[in-house]
């Protein structure tokens, strides 16, 4: 099968696409035609280790000391179709349509991935996919759609609240907005340039460019702060934090001696971890879509063999929404 291989850490061009063997369902597992996948900020900064060394040494075990060991393919999240399976899988049949996550057994760039299947609780796995989305829509929802849940739910969202989400034009960002404002919260989005139209679209009730304005001298004070992109400076921010507000921090490792001093100084709850999420949560999730309250934003749409491109897109940081990988052939790229 044609699959991506990560041969080192570095820049996008270490991609290279390749023949690896197409693999064989255990009997607890499925095999899964991609269709589509994806490339977030994440896979990018996983695929260069650019991690401080406490999470990079821990990566490093688990993939490859000083590069990936052999056949390593990226790519974290996924829809297709079950083509065959293992004879304990109980919840699918061959030709079920699905989304989910790979996590960090990483593999979705390819033609074919296997996946066990697993409880609805538990962390991980793969659920049929919403009936009003494309392959290439389903394929973006399990990362971001089921991390800004985590955060939202752990911030305990209360309709009527007001959330400043930082970071709301990329691929967690915008399923953020969405949820908070299906859980009845007042959203305020912060990003820049043409994700602000988006924003707007999407349900935010108010958008700031970073660009041009500073949301920490605003008279606005906020319940929630949830940033996203890690870059808000903890001392500005308090003022417009409520005294018993909660910051959500998706990407805490820039902060989190701040993040600690706030949480022991102050009443301001500091939330900062790993998102995690469940079958339960993909259901969740496509129900909601399903029910039209929930959809995706789609920048563009890379074939395969365009991985390094994809990568190369990504990093600007300039992406909105979510990119999708295009595999096989019942997709046609679109850039
Ligand atoms: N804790 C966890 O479990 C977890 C899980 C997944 C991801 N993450 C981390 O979360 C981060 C974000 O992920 P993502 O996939 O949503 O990234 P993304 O798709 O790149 O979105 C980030 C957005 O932030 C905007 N931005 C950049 N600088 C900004 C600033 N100073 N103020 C406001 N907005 C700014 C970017 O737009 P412009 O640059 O165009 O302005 C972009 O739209 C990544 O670092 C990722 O590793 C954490």
């Amino acid at each position: 099968m044609k699959a991506i291989l990560w041969t080192k850490y570095g820049p996008p061009n270490v991609l290279q696409l390749g023949d690896v063997e197409k693999p064989t369902p255990k009997e607890n597992e499925v095999l899964i035609r991609i269709i589509a996948s994806t490339v977030t900020a994440g896979d990018c900064e996983t695929r260069s280790l650019d991690f401080p060394i406490f999470l990079s040494l821990p990566m490093r075990l688990w993939l490859g000391f000083r590069k990936p060991k052999e056949n390593t393919i990226p790519g974290t999240e996924l829809a297709g179709e079950i083509e065959t399976m293992g004879k304990d899988v109980r919840g699918f049949k061959v030709g079920d349509q699905v989304f989910g996550v790979a996590g960090m057994a990483f593999g979705t760039n390819a033609e074919y991935i296997c996946l066990p299947e697993t409880p609805e609780d538990m962390q991980g796995g793969i659920a049929i996919k919403p009936t009003n989305m494309s392959y290439e829509e389903a394929a973006t929802v399990p990362f971001g759609g089921r991390d800004a849940l985590h955060f939202l739910r752990l911030a305990e969202i209360q309709g009527g609240e007001k959330i400043l989400i930082n970071g709301a034009g990329g691929s967690i960002g915008v399923f953020a907005v969405q949820l908070a404002k299906y859980f009845g919260a007042e959203v305020t989005a912060v990003d820049s340039g043409e994700k602000l139209k988006i924003l707007r679209e999407i349900g935010a009730d108010y958008v700031i460019d970073y660009t041009k304005e500073d949301f920490t001298k605003s008279n606005q004070v906020y319940d929630i702060i949830f940033d996203i992109i890690g870059k808000i400076s903890f001392s500005k921010s308090n003022k417009v934090l409520k005294k018993n507000g909660t910051y959500l921090l998706a990407n805490p490792l820039s902060q989190m001696i701040r993040g600690l001093w706030v949480k022991m100084t102050s009443k301001r709850k500091v939330i900062m971890q790993t998102a995690s999420g469940t079958v339960k949560d993909l259901i969740f999730l496509r129900k909601l879509i399903e029910a039209g309250e929930l959809k995706t934003v789609i920048d563009r749409s890379y074939p395969l063999e365009e991985i390094v491109e994809a990568h190369k897109y990504v990093e600007t940081g300039r992406k909105k929404g979510n990119l999708v990988i295009a595999v096989g052939d019942n997709n046609k790229p679109k850039v």
